[in-house]
């Protein structure tokens, strides 16, 4: 698959997108063209490219920025129409030395998807540390995937488990986004005030 990771710049995008590139055609997307082609150096495989020209040339894009910059997306609709669009957007807040999910109502994925109103939308990776990806090992981690439909889920499904360690879970349709995307200030919290070291979701089978 021909996969751009807009936001490919930054720290989780950009492990995503090392991962993907062993199995993927894998553009990193950036505002800057430049600094695209920079980070593009840095993983086997991939190239570099500016929003635009990313969104037109992939067959999936996933969307690895900060959530008060999906303004950003605005004016992709086109070249993204048809096309699976994966979320890893958390909107979160720091407050009082607590993390806090920052919408009241929504998510960072419904939003993309009115946004993107020609795409197919999901979410996933939301609550998965960048370094696990840099380090494989025998540590599995869930992905949690809500998706806007079946098919959407089963073709993030197909991505998520080309790299090792992941095992996609399905999560509801989209409108269980904000589900998924609240996980992670939990976490932050938790790894924060347990000094645990970065945390991953991992959901293990009862017994009996
Ligand atoms: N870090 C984590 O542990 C983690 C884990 C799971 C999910 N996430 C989610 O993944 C997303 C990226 O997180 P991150 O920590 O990788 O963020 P980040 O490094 O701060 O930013 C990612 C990239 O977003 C682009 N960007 C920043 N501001 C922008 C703007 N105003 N308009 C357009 N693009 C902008 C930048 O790329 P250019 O400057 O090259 O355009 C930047 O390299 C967030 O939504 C976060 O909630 C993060």
């Amino acid at each position: 698959l021909k996969v751009a990771v807009l936001g490919g710049t930054g720290i989780m995008g950009r492990e995503v997108a090392r991962r993907l590139a062993e199995d993927h055609l894998t553009i990193i997307g950036s505002r800057d063209r430049a600094r695209a082609e920079e980070a593009a150096k840095t993983i086997p495989g991939a190239t570099g490219a500016d929003y635009l020209a990313a969104s037109r040339s992939c067959e999936a894009a996933i969307v690895a920025i900060p959530h008060p910059a999906l303004g950003a997306l605005q004016g992709l609709a086109g070249a993204l129409e048809g096309k699976l669009v994966v979320s890893m957007v958390n909107p979160l807040k720091l407050e009082d030395g607590v993390f806090r999910y920052a919408l009241d109502r929504g998510s960072a994925a419904e939003s993309i998807a009115e946004l993107l109103p020609g795409s197919r939308i999901a979410t996933a990776f939301n609550n998965i540390p960048p370094g696990i990806l840099r380090r494989g090992g025998p540590v599995e981690f869930d992905v949690l995937v809500a998706a806007g439909s079946k098919e959407a889920y089963e073709e993030v499904a197909k991505l998520v488990s080309g790299i090792k360690n992941l095992r996609p879970l399905y999560a509801g349709p989209l409108s269980e986004a904000a589900a998924v995307e609240r996980i992670t200030p939990l976490v932050l919290n938790l790894a924060r005030w347990n000094r645990t070291g970065a945390l991953g979701t991992r959901f293990i089978t009862g017994k009996g």
